[in-house]
Formats: C-alpha cells, sequence, structure tokens
C-alpha cells in the first residue's frame, strides 16, 4: 500500500520540526529516513502512522487522508515500532505479541489469532522466553518482542524507528532479511536508521533529514562524500570492495 505525504509541516509547541516534507512511497518500497540526531526522523514516522497530526499538508495511506481511516482499520494497515518503548505493565512475551492481534479480535483471540502471534514467535527465535515478563528481558530482547508484535498486525505497511538500535550483528541482519523478504511480498517499509550502510544495503529509496527538511531523497546514488559531509559535518570516505559499497565516518571536521 503507498503513502503519499504531501507538503506536511509539524511544530512542538510552536516550533517547527518538520517543513516542506513531500514523498511518494509505493507498495513494497524499503524505505530508509537517516539524518543527524533530532533532525526529525521520529517526528515524521508518528505523522505517518497518524501519532501526531501535521499542521499543514496531509498524509494519505492508499487513495485516503489517513485522517478518514478509521482507527481499527488504520491497525490492521499499518503498524508502529516505536524508538523508545519505555515502562510497561507486566506482561508475558507470548501476550505482548497476542497483543498485535487487537485490530482483528472482538471480545477473545480465535484460533487463528493465537496460531499467528505463536508462529511469529517462532520465526524470530522467541519461543525460549515466550512466558518470561517482558520487562525482565535485554534491550534487544524487548525490541524484538515489539518488533514480533508489529508483525502480528499483518499489515501492509510497517513504520520502524531505529529497530535496530538495540540488536546484535546477527539479529540485525535477522530482522532486516526479514523485512526485506516481506517487501518482496508488497509490504511497504519505512525504516529510521542511523546505519547508513544498512540503509544502502536494504533500501530501495532514502530519506535524508536535515533540520526537518528533506536534503537529499532518492535512491542510493545519493550517498556520496559530499552530501554525507554536508548532511553530519564530518569526514567520510565511501569505499567500494566486491560486499558493495561502504561508507567510513573517517574524523570530524
Ligand atoms: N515531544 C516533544 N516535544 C517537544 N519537542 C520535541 C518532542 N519530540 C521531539 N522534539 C524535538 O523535535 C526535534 C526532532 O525530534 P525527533 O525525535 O523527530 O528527531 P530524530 O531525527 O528522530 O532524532 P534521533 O536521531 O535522536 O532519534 C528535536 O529538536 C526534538 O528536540
Ligand atoms: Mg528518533
Amino acid at each position: 500500500m503507498q503513502i503519499s505525504v504531501r507538503d506536511i509541516e509539524f511544530s512542538y509547541n510552536g516550533s517547527p520540526v518538520l517543513q516542506n516534507i513531500r514523498c511518494e512511497i509505493s507498495g513494497g518500497d524499503f524505505i530508509a529516513i537517516v539524518g543527524p540526531n533530532g533532525s526529525g526522523k521520529s517526528t515524521l514516522i508518528k505523522c505517518m502512522n497518524g501519532i501526531l497530526s501535521p499542521r499543514k499538508g496531509s498524509i494519505h495511506i492508499g487513495e485516503q487522508n489517513i485522517r478518514q481511516h478509521s482507527l481499527r482499520h488504520l491497525a490492521r494497515t499499518m503498524a508502529y515500532v516505536p524508538q523508545k518503548n519505555a515502562g510497561h505493565t507486566p506482561a508475558t512475551v507470548f501476550d505482548t505479541v497476542l497483543l498485535g492481534r487487537k485490530p482483528y479480535i472482538n471480545w477473545k483471540p480465535s484460533a487463528s489469532d493465537m496460531e499467528v502471534a505463536s508462529r511469529i514467535i517462532a520465526e524470530l527465535g522467541l519461543e525460549e522466553i515466550a512466558s518470561k515478563d517482558i520487562n525482565k528481558l535485554s534491550g534487544g530482547q524487548q525490541q524484538t518482542v515489539f518488533i514480533a508484535r508489529a508483525l502480528a498486525q499483518e499489515p501492509e505497511i510497517m513504520l520502524l524507528d531505529e529497530p535496530t538500535a538495540n540488536l546484535d550483528l546477527r539479529h540485525t541482519l535477522e530482522i532486516m532479511n526479514m523485512l526485506q523478504e516481506l517487501c518482496n511480498k508488497g509490504l511497504t517499509v519505512v525504516i529510521a536508521l542511523h546505519d547508513i550502510n544498512l540503509a544502502m544495503r536494504y533500501a530501495t529509496g532514502i530519506m535524508m533529514l536535515k533540520e526537518g527538511e528533506i536534503y537529499a531523497w532518492g535512491g542510493k546514488e545519493i550517498v556520496t562524500e559530499e552530501i554525507l559531509e554536508e548532511l553530519y559535518d564530518i569526514r567520510v570516505q565511501v569505499m567500494e570492495n566486491n560486499t558493495g559499497v561502504h561508507v567510513v565516518p573517517v574524523g570530524l571536521k
């Protein structure tokens, strides 16, 4: 399903955070949003999810303005994995993943809801901790559980805000590979990432945000030394070998 961001502006308490953001994201795209801390990545993702309302402009999911979708329909269409998951009431991993089925449940989960939650727990290798309280997990395990909960929604669009920040190299690859496979089947992925190398490896499109505006937007060809040096105000080398193109930060300016 496509996402159309139409000239949005967003302010927190009157101070502008996003300006002139315009982009068209097609079904099956894998879009990475990169940019310095505070550039507006999380805010843009929250606008796409409808948690925040832009001061100007609009967001369309499929053919419809996001404001015209019912919350239940939106929750079946779009899943969101936030950057921060602070303060949880006690719940097991299984119950947390099952919560992802909420948009489909009337008053009690069906056998197929239970089956979806169990399947995703198995796919993400969470069986051994399925009965544990999520408050007693490591940061990376918790992050994986919240990705599992989003997958249980069986959405057409997934918005993920730095989902691999707490993950080790292996789990990072597992999650990214899984998202890529789902994308190949039509899922639309929008992911805020700090790791520009991961973005280049997986994304079909890259949006660079700087101070709340789109600094560059396109394919991997926009990732050049000049652009990255300007975006992050550092010195960068872009190198190529038989495993692909790699960005190496070499120092401060
Ligand atoms: N709830 C809030 N109230 C007021 N200002 C906020 C709020 N959340 C974020 N901001 C401000 O909005 C700007 C953009 O923040 P945002 O979280 O979108 O950045 P980001 O690109 O996701 O950064 P990071 O890479 O650190 O996650 C920052 O200047 C931040 O201080
Ligand atoms: Mg953020």
